[in-house]
């Protein structure tokens, strides 16, 4: 296969015949994903370590008329990344779209001079380390075959800041950074890498979301879009990342957070936009504060 865009049409499936691999497939965007893909003609291979939700995902590959594989590995682990690889050109013949959707910041916030090299370490493994040996494992084939897309899983916070959790966001920032040089070093050969930089997104490691009516109200003021996305909004960036369509696209990072990071310090209050927002819970009794939801306190 060819690097097509100039001849492709875009009424069809935009992967059909494609085989695709995404890390983190089990997770809210990772699972979107997989769907997405699947309904649009790819056979996919499901790489998570929760076991209940690889099932539920290749049931849901495999009820789009899809084939699929799940491997239930710790990414994180040296020799799961090769091995995963390895099981889905056993399985499929080779890997045409991988998308690494694996990150966390596994609840480590804390003051910088807090944390440890333990801490550190994890945080390389599960943001950084895998995309390094999934893409280095994956790219010969691409090559030999003249196509490829990979998609890798940054983050607002690697672009803005996040308080409390420096190590995190220098691992985003290095996804932001490997995938632009890649994404060069690559494009020859009809390879494209690019990234997607995620916010406010309602997944299973993040609870910003889950906080009761009450706190409804206050969703427009936090995101321009007015609502959280569900793994579909994010997983329709990675469909066309993955597809003909972003032949030209080459090493960027598309952020798709509903607006946040171009709001900057902006908030749509009720009565108009404003940068300069009361807080006004931080000067109150701190047993009043103490009793909200925990991502709001
Ligand atoms: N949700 C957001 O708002 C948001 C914000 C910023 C960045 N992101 C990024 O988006 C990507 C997708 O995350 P999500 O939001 O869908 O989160 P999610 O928690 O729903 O999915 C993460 C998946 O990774 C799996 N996983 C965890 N540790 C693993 C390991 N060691 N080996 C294999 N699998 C493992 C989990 O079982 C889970 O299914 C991540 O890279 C994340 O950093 C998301």
């Amino acid at each position: 296969m060819t690097d097509a865009t100039a001849t492709a049409t875009w009424n069809g499936p935009l992967v059909a015949g494609r085989i695709a691999l995404v890390t983190g497939g089990a997770g809210a965007i990772g699972a979107a994903t997989c769907r997405a893909l699947a309904d649009h003609g790819a056979d996919v291979v499901v790489v998570d370590i929760d076991a209940g939700r690889v099932a539920t995902t290749v049931a849901e590959v495999e009820a789009r008329g899809r084939k699929a594989l799940g491997i239930v590995t710790d990414l994180t682990l040296d020799g799961t990344a090769d091995d995963a690889v390895q099981q889905a050109t056993d399985a499929f013949g080779r890997v045409d779209i991988l998308v690494n959707a694996l990150g966390e910041h596994l609840a480590l916030a804390r003051p910088f001079e807090e944390t440890d090299e333990a801490g550190w370490d994890a945080l390389y493994r599960i943001n950084l380390l895998h995309v390094f040996r999934t893409c280095h494992a994956v790219l010969p084939g691409m090559k030999q075959r003249g196509w490829g897309r990979i998609i890798n899983f940054s983050s607002v916070e690697g672009i803005r800041a996040m308080p409390n959790a420096a190590p995190y966001t220098a691992f985003k920032a290095a996804l932001d950074a490997f995938t632009k040089s890649l994404g060069v070093e690559v494009a020859g050969a009809g390879i494209r890498v690019n990234a997607v930089a995620v916010d406010k997104t309602k997944a299973h490691q993040v609870n910003f979301y889950d906080l009761g009516e009450e706190y409804d109200r206050h969703v427009p003021v936090w995101i321009p879009a007015g609502r959280y996305a569900e793994g579909e909004d994010v997983a329709a960036v990675v469909l066309f990342l993955a597809s003909e369509m972003s032949g030209w696209v080459v090493g960027q990072t598309i952020v798709a957070d509903g607006g946040t990071l171009s709001a900057g310090g902006w908030y749509r209050t009720p009565a108009k936009w404003t940068n300069s927002p009361l807080l006004v819970q931080y000067f109150e009794d701190p047993a009043i504060n103490a009793s909200r939801p925990r991502p709001v306190q």
